[in-house]
């Protein structure tokens, strides 16, 4: 078992396919992009499934979420899908996407044995979201998300990260439509990960002032149908229900204390934290030969290590090296 010295299980791996990605919003990377990481890199397809398969079958992973940059874009992602599919116990397999070619993607995925999906929306509005991703593809989200219902990917969750005078108007909308079109909306709150360094704390917008603003259209209750349990968003009754919505306060409310993830870079570190600032090298002892003991071994070691918080709120804290797309959602 992955298990840290404060107790806690990882069973959630989240593994990014590659950093690379088609838009640019803006609390993840700057317009130009980034040295992306050279091809010679990245896992191979087999590689990231030799370790999948390790973590599902000596570690005991029951959950893994492929993420990038956008996990759309590597183009093995319906085969390890499928292989991840075929492993015993089979674990529960979700993607963390922007959308861009989930239209044409979301039947293979799903025949491939993908469960669910959540896509990345943070505005209603064309011209916003190109500011907000210097790309005009709002239209590709939006038929995306509707190909994933018809996939059956369901429930389809939408992200969505408000930004204040960009898109912090659109709490109410957004969710609005997202209950219209039967979609599980979660606000996730802005973190220290872009790799410009431009988070502050005045421009983050709370989930506070986020379950304020929800609150002057909707009747809000909190949700103590399901458990809160290790998901880091608090979910709430809308007007009473069944449709919920869920905020993540990574930031100003951290759930560190029963976070049961652990991460694998699209270059084969093990990361025990998204704000870790050590990482655990698979690949090269994978490519020097190491056994599946071995790595499995070194992965233990990587999560025992885990610290007990991000401690954003300390002032000694340190924005991680690597920027999201780097770590993978
Ligand atoms: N803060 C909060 N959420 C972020 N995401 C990417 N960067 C940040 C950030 N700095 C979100 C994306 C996507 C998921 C992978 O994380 O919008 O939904
Ligand atoms: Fe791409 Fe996701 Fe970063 Fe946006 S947040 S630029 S979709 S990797």
């Amino acid at each position: 078992m992955l298990r840290d010295s404060f107790g806690r299980v990882a069973t959630d791996l989240r593994v990014s396919l590659t950093d690379k990605c088609n838009l640019r919003c803006t609390y993840c990377m700057p317009p130009e992009g980034l040295d992306w990481l050279p091809n010679a890199q990245l896992l191979t397809a087999d590689e990231i499934v030799r370790l999948v398969t390790i973590g599902v079958e000596r570690l005991g992973i029951t959950e893994v979420r492929y993420t990038g940059g956008e996990p759309l874009i590597r183009r093995e992602l319906v085969d390890i899908v499928a292989r991840t599919a075929a492993l015993t116990p089979r674990p529960q397999i979700s993607l963390t996407t922007n959308g861009i070619g989930l239209a044409r993607l979301a039947e293979p995925l799903a025949a491939a044995g993908l469960d669910r999906v959540n896509v990345s929306l943070d505005t209603l509005d064309p011209d916003t979201f190109k500011r907000l991703a210097y790309r005009d593809r709002h239209a590709d989200v939006i038929a995306g998300l509707a190909a994933a219902d018809e996939a059956g990917l369901r429930p389809v969750k939408v992200n969505a990260v408000l930004m204040r005078d960009l898109n912090d108007h659109e709490a109410v909308p957004l969710l609005r439509w997202c209950l219209d079109q039967g979609y599980e909306l979660r606000f996730i709150e802005q973190m220290p990960l872009d790799a410009q360094h431009g988070w502050t704390r005045e421009g983050m917008v709370t989930a506070d002032e986020i379950l304020d603003r929800l609150s002057s259209a909707f009747d809000l209750t909190v949700d103590d149908i399901e458990e809160r349990g290790s998901a880091p968003a608090e979910r709430f009754l809308v007007d009473g229900g069944p449709a919920r919505v869920g905020v993540i306060g990574s930031v100003t409310r951290p759930f560190c204390g029963s976070c049961d993830r652990v991460r694998l870079t699209a270059d084969g570190q093990v990361r025990n934290c998204l704000f870790a600032t050590e990482e655990s090298d698979l690949k090269t002892r994978m490519r020097a030969g190491a056994s599946d003991e071995e790595l499995a071994e070194r992965w233990v070691a990587a999560v025992a290590r885990k610290r007990a918080g991000h401690g954003i709120d300390d002032p000694s804290f340190l924005q991680p090296a690597r920027p999201m797309s780097a770590i993978g959602g």
